[in-house]
């Protein structure tokens, strides 16, 4: 779920949400938004863990920091493990500087990503994200590089000992090439409980959780991408650009979610007139984007906030999708 800021991402995921919750399907609807809405749009306290919303819909709001804090709290502690404890400052300084560092934000954002997707077809039927603009999930596809870089660079950089450098040979440093699973798969020569058959094992499920994230990204019987916008020009210009860099990458969009329509039987003059620009736009939308499929959701004269309302929506959605 994807789409410029207000355009009615985080209302759609959660229509879509609780039709498939209606459905019998077990669904965790997931918000990588740091100023998560799902908690506010509910009336319902959710956080850093699945929390049950309604019948079989339960929901998640990713918190980056916690994520980030248990990270590098388990790397120190690994690290400290393979050093004299002369290094221990020294690595507790370091980590604490990689804390602040430019990006180790959206790393641990990203690696919980990952972790939740594993959810679906697991203990969930269906996992919803609702996300940032496309970037985010382009970035996703990146994930055993970016996040190679990230830990094993963590692992890798500092005061390391020999073992611990050569382990990290082993596994390609930050480069990834095509093969990944195989790479990762190497067989190492390690003692069978040792420190560096330890470490091999923390990168290794690491590295494979990024991979089997990126083959469910671009699995299209796995994953389907949507993209939320509104009949206005910035809207179209935005989801023009979001499915180029989405086809740069050989995500396909499944549906555009065309929300926030007046519907056709309101009246008035303000109204028509709004209509009209409406009307241009939607043409625009049908042209421009005529390959893809297309839902149509009518602008709600209210707040679209309670479950019900939602859940109409939904099956609006659902129900031109079919
Ligand atoms: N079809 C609709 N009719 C009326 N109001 C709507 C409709 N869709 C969304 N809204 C309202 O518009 C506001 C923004 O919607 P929403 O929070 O879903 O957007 P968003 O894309 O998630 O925004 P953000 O980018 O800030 O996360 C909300 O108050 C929501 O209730
Ligand atoms: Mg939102």
């Amino acid at each position: 779920m994807g789409g410029k800021g207000g355009v009615g991402k985080t209302t759609t995921a959660a229509a879509l949400g609780l039709v498939a919750a209606e459905r019998g399907r077990r669904c965790l609807l997931v918000s990588t938004d740091p100023a998560h809405s799902l908690a506010d749009l509910f009336d319902h306290p959710i956080g850093n863990r699945p929390t049950l919303i309604t019948d079989s819909l339960w929901g998640l709001e990713i918190d980056p920091d916690e994520q980030a804090d248990t990270h590098l709290a388990t790397v120190k502690a690994r690290m400290k493990r393979l050093v004299h404890p002369r290094a221990y400052q020294e690595i507790d300084r370091q980590l604490d500087l990689a804390r602040l560092a430019p990006g180790t934000m959206e790393a641990a954002l990203l690696e919980r990503v990952a972790d939740v997707m594993r959810l679906a077809g697991g203990p969930y039927d269906q996992v919803i994200f609702d996300t940032a603009p496309a970037g985010h999930t382009v970035r996703l596809l990146s994930l055993p590089e970016i996040m190679a870089a990230w830990t094993d660079g963590l692992l890798g950089h500092r005061q390391r000992s020999e073992r611990l450098g050569s382990a990290l040979q082993r596994l390609g440093g930050g480069r990834v090439r095509g093969d990944e699973l195989s790479l990762v798969d190497d067989p190492v020569d390690h003692e069978e409980g040792s420190r560096d058959a330890e470490l091999n094992n923390l990168l290794h499920a690491r590295r494979r959780m990024f991979i089997t994230a990126r083959e469910q990204l671009l699995d299209q019987t796995q994953t389907a991408f949507l993209l939320v916008l509104n009949p206005d020009r910035l809207s179209l210009l935005e989801t023009g650009k979001t499915i180029d860099i989405l086809t740069r990458f050989s995500i396909a969009v499944t549906a555009l979610v065309i929300n926030r329509v007046i519907p056709d039987d309101a009246d008035g003059r303000f109204v028509e007139a709004r209509r009209q620009r409406d009307t241009q736009y939607l043409h625009e939308i049908d042209s421009r984007f005529r390959r893809l499929p297309r839902v149509r959701v009518p602008l709600h004269p209210g707040d679209v906030h309670d479950i019900d309302t939602l859940r109409s929506l939904g099956r609006l959605i659902v129900d031109q999708s079919a």
